[in-house]
């Protein structure tokens, strides 16, 4: 079997607001760190871009920590060209406050509103640059009409499949240990795979996305 370079993103960002905030999501790091393991674990090369998380790096992964959209953006350019597969599990703020203020915002009895600006969207570029050999994956967290919402995406971003995870449901997605999703190729019937762990999950969505490209797994 030859071995492939993963890169792979996991966790949430950290958008600062002043030295003590920040605008942040309930991402845990959890299924990224689990696909980096069970790629580990197939013998495969990681580059494990991640987000603040409290999780051990799985041993043998080249980790990178980051806490901004942007600097996740950075890592991840810099890092995409030697990838063969490419999955994007972290869950990247939308966008970030516009001025990040150097001293801590005072609280004054009133209204405050943010403004805030888009960050760039990682998978999006990605999905402009790659080359016909590498395998672009991204994830969809939803919480309605997600099959229709995920296909957008993995149109929308030139994914070659697209993870749907229902993060409306209990007991799954964001902090859980367990997870359930739908794998959705760019040609081809979606693959349901039923609640378990997410180790589970994750050698699952490995088999899934090696058998396509050909590879024994
Ligand atoms: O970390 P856990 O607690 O284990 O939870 C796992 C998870 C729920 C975070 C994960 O399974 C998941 O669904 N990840 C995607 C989270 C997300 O932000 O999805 P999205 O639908 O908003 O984004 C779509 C895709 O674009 C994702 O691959 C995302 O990484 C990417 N994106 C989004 C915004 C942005 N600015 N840049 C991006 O690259």
């Amino acid at each position: 079997m030859s071995l492939l370079t993963f890169l792979i993103t996991a966790g949430p960002t950290q958008e600062p607001l002043d030295p003590v905030r920040y605008l942040s999501n309930y991402s845990s790091g959890k299924m990224g760190y689990a696909l980096a393991r069970a790629a580990i674990k197939k013998g495969h090369k990681v580059i494990l871009v991640s987000g603040p998380t409290s999780l051990s790096p799985p041993p043998g992964v080249k980790l990178i920590a980051v806490k901004t959209g942007l600097e996740m953006y950075r890592a991840v350019l810099k890092h995409f060209r030697k990838a063969d597969v490419i999955i994007k599990t972290a869950a990247v703020a939308d966008y970030r406050p516009e001025k990040i203020l150097r001293q801590k915002i005072k609280k004054t009895g009133k209204p405050l509103f943010l403004k805030l600006i888009p960050n760039p969207d990682i998978l999006k570029e990605l999905g402009k640059k790659k080359r016909k050999n590498q395998l672009l994956v991204g994830f969809a967290a939803e919480t309605q009409n997600g099959l229709h919402h995920a296909r957008k995406k993995l149109m929308g971003k030139n994914c070659d499949w697209i993870v749907l995870n229902d993060v409306g449901k209990r007991g799954i997605g964001f902090g859980s240990d367990r997870n359930e999703v739908i794998l959705i190729p760019r040609n081809g019937k979606p693959v349901p795979l039923r609640k378990a762990s997410k180790e589970k999950i994750a050698s699952q969505i490995l088999k899934h996305l090696l058998k396509s490209q050909g590879h024994a797994h």
